[in-house]
């Protein structure tokens, strides 16, 4: 039942709920084809491995397990993580840079509660993760958006913007960007380190994409150039082995991480052992490696349908091309907005998120974001098939 008479803090009143999770329900229908999501393919999730990972772990371990444990993390996770992320991700992490957390999305709010007030500025991506933009508002902070291109931030407008509004925080997708899937290059992420050093900026480099590459050379984070500790990078094992699990990792400075481990104790107190506990066997049993690589083979050719697909489409006047990940980001011709797209999608059973949710500043109603990684090659071209239908009706 409702309490009309309840006051609600300033922090909640002006954040909308994610407009996105209010798409799922319609897109969740089993008689529509989805691009509006960003989960895993269900058979990327897995749950055969799990289970009897899960049965030998509580077993072997489950008094210990079953019972409280430490803020930081579950301790042979923590053991093998710098390990992983020197193999996976490229950078020199060792165990006191590290923080356990429940998924990415706890990382960014550990940081915004420890480094901003209400009014202090964040500098991020545009367009961005919505739920990265719903955090930020939260916390009251004034979010400037950094002009992107195909490469990512342009440099000299992020140099300009840091020495305008002195952020407390730039946060940054670097690799297969939600939800452009355009990906940082390697000049702009050693220049994003130092001008991290140089403005006394914090970057929280969010890289929950890394792993899933189909094609050219993995880049380093901008982690690796960051020789001050101005840089935290945050992880995740969401997209890679499971979001139901909400395993993540921040890396950084000791004193900063403190300061976020006293927060975490406030909320979840720690991330729940057991499902540290899987991540670690998958780790440990060597699992995750041929995981991925199944997973970008199958991703890989789910984007390549999604690409042939969207090449015919009038309409569509620009998409981009992304080398892994989970988006393509789409703009319509002059003159067509993705709202009414969307509703007139759905009523023909396909889904999307229009794009103008992802920019903190509002407007491009003419863009809208496709995830490749929920259907199948054949339904992806059914699917656009009938988005091109659509927007055949709406011109
Ligand atoms: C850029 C980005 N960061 C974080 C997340 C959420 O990650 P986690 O499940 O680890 O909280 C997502 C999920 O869509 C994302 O796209």
């Amino acid at each position: 039942m409702d309490q009309p008479s309840v006051q609600l803090s300033h922090r909640i009143q002006g954040v909308a709920g994610s407009a996105i999770r209010a798409l799922f329900k319609h897109s969740a229908r089993p008689d529509v084809i989805s691009f509006a999501g960003g989960n895993p393919g269900s058979f990327a999730l897995p749950d055969q491995q799990m289970a009897s990972l899960a049965q030998q772990l509580l077993k072997d371990q489950g008094k210990v397990l079953l019972q409280y444990g430490q803020t930081e993390g579950y301790a042979p996770l923590l053991d093998l993580l710098p390990g992983y992320i020197a193999d996976a991700l490229g950078a020199q992490v060792s165990r006191e840079n590290l923080l356990i957390t429940t998924g990415s999305m706890q990382g960014l709010d550990l940081l915004l509660k420890v480094l901003t007030n209400p009014g202090d500025v964040v500098l991020t991506e545009s367009p961005v993760f919505l739920g990265a933009l719903q955090a930020m508002h939260l916390f009251q902070t004034k979010v400037v958006p950094v002009p992107c291109d195909e490469d990512g931030m342009d440099m000299e407008a992020l140099e300009r913007l840091m020495q305008q509004h002195k952020p407390k925080l730039l946060y940054t997708i670097p690799t297969f960007q939600n939800p452009t899937g355009h990906t940082l290059s390697l000049g702009r992420r050693q220049h994003v380190a130092h001008l991290a050093a140089r403005y006394g900026v914090v970057v929280a480099e969010d890289d929950p994409y890394h792993q899933l590459r189909y094609d050219g050379s993995p880049l380093p984070t901008i982690k690796t150039f960051d020789t001050e500790g101005w840089v935290v990078l945050l992880g995740s094992f969401s997209k890679i082995i499971s979001p139901g699990l909400r395993v993540g990792f921040m890396a950084g400075p000791p004193a900063l991480l403190e300061r976020c481990g006293v927060c975490k104790q406030c909320s979840d107190v720690h991330t729940a052992n057991l499902n540290q506990a899987l991540v670690a066997a998958f780790l440990q049993q060597g699992l995750l490696a041929p995981h991925v690589h199944s997973l970008c083979q199958r991703y890989g050719s789910r984007r390549d349908a999604m690409l042939d697909a969207l090449a015919g489409v009038g309409g569509i006047s620009h998409y981009t091309r992304p080398q892994g990940g989970l988006f393509v980001f789409a703009e319509l011709a002059p003159g067509l907005k993705a709202e009414p797209l969307f509703h007139h999608a759905l009523q023909q059973g396909v889904a999307f998120v229009p794009g103008e949710h992802f920019y903190a500043e509002g407007g491009h109603t003419n863009t809208l974001r496709l995830n490749f990684s929920n259907a199948d090659e054949d339904t992806i071209s059914r699917g656009i098939g009938i988005l091109a239908q659509c927007l055949n009706g709406l011109q």
